[in-house]
């Protein structure tokens, strides 16, 4: 049976409501948390389990929690990312959506040792209704005295609020979100100074995902060593993956981080195979922001080992011939999909997403769009190809915050390993019959492999 920290109790009917939800274990890291143990212990028990943000980028929890200034007199703020607009990426839906106790829980065990009297869940707009079934268990747990003040007569005070947001990827990015919940345009910060020193409303502030904090729970319960056990390496614990595309089973899935790739992608206690017994062509293996691989890399890397799904072992071989696990969206793609479609409806939505605020992401997200659309129309040109690589390449790294990144990597990743089909689909329409003829032609270096 594979392990299971999070969704353990997700078939449990009744699950969602406080009674079913304690009946099964639940709220006892927060007896545990309060009752038994310091702000500090619980730290350090995160920074022994090897937990990293599951919110794309990865970075370890416990050493995030470590830089949170403390001055005095200045209150302190726990934040939880709900926005999880990243198109492949539904796990926190699920999650709060099923279990919304478990979120509820590990917000209340976090801020206590964080030392924050205010926390917030800040969830996408569209996911209205989830935030109605967050209310629902939030005031249940008032109602049972886990939130509010002197929560299980230790004298810790707790209030927790759910701020639904209006719809915009830009505000799942940590600074935008803060700004966004402040109630002013969802502009991301220029940093430093980190939220960590000055976040929300100016105090030190931590922002982490829905599932880190889930995970948080059972850090507490079982201790972070037990957590650190599980999976391998420095990917440790488990991971909830929304598995999406031409695959049997599409779901959510929580694996023990390591498995393969192929068991992920084959096995009957996953994704099943692909869908109609056709071959598989390449996968997205972390949202749409990270480079997608053909089979031949994301099945092994280039060395020739196993691919795992764990951070090191899916970016191994950097961006040439790897990529990242990052929110864990793992969309399939089948041996009858277009890239270049596919990356069509990719730069479409970074376009339609980027803010604004810097000139790379701004003009660079419409230029990829429109060249995508003129090349889908047929109208394309081999030169187009080239030019789609040259404005991806001066994005990257040159934006206030990595939405940047995001909507350059799958342009890079789509030309690298795919450059043939966009090649076929602008010489099908147009005269030019040899591609080596244009390169010399217009005395143009092929873009690297
Ligand atoms: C454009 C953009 C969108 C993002 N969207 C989300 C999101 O929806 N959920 C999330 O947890 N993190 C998102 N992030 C990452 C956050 O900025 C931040 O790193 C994360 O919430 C930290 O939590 P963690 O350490 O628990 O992963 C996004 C980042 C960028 C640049």
């Amino acid at each position: 049976m594979p392990t299971k920290l999070l969704l353990n109790n997700e078939h449990i009917p009744g699950i969602n409501t406080l009674q079913v939800y304690r009946n099964n274990g639940g709220y006892a890291s927060v007896e545990k948390a309060l009752k038994q143990m310091t702000p500090e212990a619980i730290v350090e028990e995160v920074k022994i389990s090897g937990l990293r943000g599951r919110g794309g980028a990865g970075f370890p929890t416990g050493m995030k929690w470590s830089f949170l200034a403390k001055p005095a007199g200045v209150p302190r703020y726990l934040v939880c990312n709900a926005d999880e607009s990243e198109p492949g990426t539904f796990k926190d839906r699920y999650l709060m959506e099923k279990i919304p106790h478990l979120l509820v829980e590990g917000m209340i065990t976090s801020s206590y040792a964080l030392g924050c009297n205010t926390a917030y869940i800040y969830i996408r707009g569209e996911y209205f209704y989830v935030s109605r079934i967050l209310e629902n268990a939030i005031a249940e747990a008032y109602a049972a005295g886990y939130l509010g003040s002197n929560i299980l007569g230790t004298g810790y005070n707790l209030n927790l609020y759910v701020q639904v947001g209006g719809g915009a990827y830009i505000c799942g990015e940590e600074t935008a979100l803060l700004e966004s919940l402040e109630g002013k345009r969802g502009n991301p910060r220029i940093k430093p100074p980190f939220p960590a020193i000055a976040g929300l409303y100016g105090c030190p502030t931590v922002v982490n995902n829905v599932e880190t904090i889930a995970a948080v729970v059972p850090i507490v319960n079982n201790g972070g060593e037990a957590y650190s056990k599980i999976g391998i390496g420095k990917s440790t614990g488990t991971k909830l993956i929304s598995a999406s595309g031409h695959i049997n089973k599409p779901g959510v899935y929580e694996i023990e981080l390591g498995i393969p790739v192929e068991e992920f992608i084959y096995s009957d206690s996953y994704c099943g195979g692909i869908r109609n017994g056709k071959q598989l062509k390449a996968v997205v293996a972390g949202g749409s922001s990270v480079p997608v691989l053909p089979t031949e890399l994301i099945l092994k890397t280039a060395a020739g080992q196993p691919r795992l799904m764990s951070y090191e072992s899916l970016s191994e071989g950097g961006f040439q011939t790897g990529t990242m696990l990052g929110s864990g969206g793992f969309i399939v793609m089948d041996e009858d999909t277009s890239i270049v479609k596919n990356l069509y409806t990719f730069t479409r939505f970074y376009h339609h997403e980027s803010c604004g605020q810097c000139s790379p992401c701004r003009e660079g997200t419409g230029w990829m769009e429109k060249i995508m659309h003129k090349i889908l129309d047929g109208h394309g040109t081999l030169k187009d190809v080239d030019l789609l690589w040259d404005i991806q390449s001066k994005i990257e790294g040159k934006t206030i915050c990595p939405l940047g990144e995001a909507a350059a990597w799958p342009v890079a990743a789509a030309i690298r390993h795919f450059r043939h089909e966009f090649e076929a689909y602008v010489m099908q329409p147009s005269s030019i019959k040899d591609v080596k003829h244009y390169y010399r032609l217009n005395n143009i270096e092929p873009i690297p492999a």
